[in-house]
């Protein structure tokens, strides 16, 4: 291992407590990761030092804030490697993001009989949001069908790209199942038609390096707290042919250029889509938490939860009774299960008794659920931070459930 897992978690407060006398184990980081040091400081120095409305005040703590809250969108930028700081639109996060895009292109760009083509490994956030759009526009949702290990059936996907797709959605990774999506075959194929694609990137960033332009991607979206950063902030990268041409999503202040009672003509880009009074603070500590990543190094992060992936899957595996869910070659370390009949909150109830937190449920994703016929899952997603010792007593939990419950 090329980087130390110890002082690594020394960063991580939350990490070092007993939840019901035991070791806290956290195993929900799909849900969202904890926040290192440098994140909550940048939050508690920006509120003790910095607050300032920004981009409207010409005095010395506000044009700073400004200038701090723009470095952030430059951080962002370069982080996926965008061309333009200006493709970089701050949201409240991955679903905000992907409400924006759904909303604002199909009232330029999707009318009746046209299509939309999803997956069904998609979170909910990128479902409901293109349900509307399609209601709204008369067009017809269309979903690329998965196998039995939770990968897109390629085949099927490029037989139903045609002259009515008006966009692609799908997620980069999905949150249940971990599949990695084979995004770049994805793309090349809806390019070859000029149609345009949306990754959905809210479980990839903590875990691979995205690289928007070489990907050519359309738009990808991004939550800052599943990557270490604060809750509340996220990113719409889009490129900008796209942004100039799409309506304004949201209206208010700064977002426009000039009003009167009229008429209103819109801000250039970033500043269209970002109204009102934005999440200074958050956007700053979201720089904090990429420079956190980055310093991390992302093959150091690969090959660390790679290891644990493989370590879970087979330590899992041993487990009698156990029937995983989503067993796709290309994974991020997240593993779902279900315990033959048992129901998945019971097991998340003893695990919770024994200072381990996982998600049980749906996890936002039930047409995935009703496509494995299961209520739901146990879903065990591991960051960076944690290691073999957990997964051991992960491992003990189970077998507790299973005397007790199986
Ligand atoms: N989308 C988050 C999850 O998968 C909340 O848990």
């Amino acid at each position: 291992m090329s980087f130390d897992i110890q002082k690594l978690r020394e960063e991580f407060p939350v990490l070092h407590q007993q939840i019901n006398k035991k070791p806290f184990v956290y195993f929900d980081n799909a849900a969202t990761t904890q926040k290192p040091r440098v994140v909550i400081e940048r939050l508690n120095d920006y509120y003790s030092n910095e607050n300032c409305n920004i981009h409207r005040g010409d005095y010395y703590l506000s044009r700073k804030a400004t200038e701090a809250y723009e470095n952030s969108r430059k951080t962002t930028q370069l982080f996926i490697n965008a061309q333009r700081p200006s493709e970089i639109i701050f949201t409240r996060g991955a679903t905000d993001a992907l409400n924006l895009v759904a909303s604002s292109f199909s009232r330029k760009f999707i009318g009746k009989g046209d299509e939309v083509l999803i997956s069904a490994m998609e979170h909910h956030s990128n479902i409901v949001p293109w349900q509307l759009a399609c209601q709204e526009r008369g067009a017809k949702l269309k979903i690329i069908p998965i196998n039995q290990s939770g990968e897109l059936i390629m085949d099927k996907y490029y037989d139903m790209l045609n002259e009515k797709t008006r966009i692609v959605a799908i997620t980069h990774v999905s949150n249940t199942l971990g599949t990695i999506n084979p995004v770049r075959q994805v793309i090349k194929a809806a390019r070859q038609k000029n149609i345009p694609v949306l990754l959905d990137g809210a479980q990839a960033v903590a875990h691979m390096k995205v690289d928007v332009s070489q990907l050519d991607c359309d738009f990808y979206c991004f939550s800052g707290h599943k990557m270490y950063g604060p809750m509340g902030v996220g990113v719409l990268y889009g490129k900008e042919e796209w942004l100039e041409q799409m309506p304004p999503y949201q209206s208010g202040g700064e977002m426009i250029s000039n009003v009167t009672f009229a008429k209103t003509t819109f801000n250039d880009l970033p500043f269209k889509f970002e109204a009102g009074t934005p999440n200074v603070a958050d956007v700053l500590a979201l720089e904090q938490a990429i420079l956190f990543v980055q310093s991390l190094k992302y093959e150091n992060i690969e090959k660390h939860e790679n290891n644990l992936l493989q370590y879970i899957t087979q330590e899992l595996q041993k487990i009698d009774k156990i029937r995983l869910i989503g067993t796709a070659t290309e994974k991020t370390s997240v593993i779902s299960f279900l315990f033959e009949d048992i129901h998945p909150y019971d097991t998340g109830v003893i695990l919770d008794k024994l200072g381990i937190a996982v998600r049980t449920g749906h996890h936002c994703t039930e047409p995935l659920m009703d496509f494995f016929q299961i209520p739901g899952t146990v879903r065990a997603a591991l960051a960076v931070y944690n290691n073999k010792k957990e997964i051991d007593l992960f491992t003990e939990g189970l077998k507790m459930v299973r005397k007790m419950l199986v």
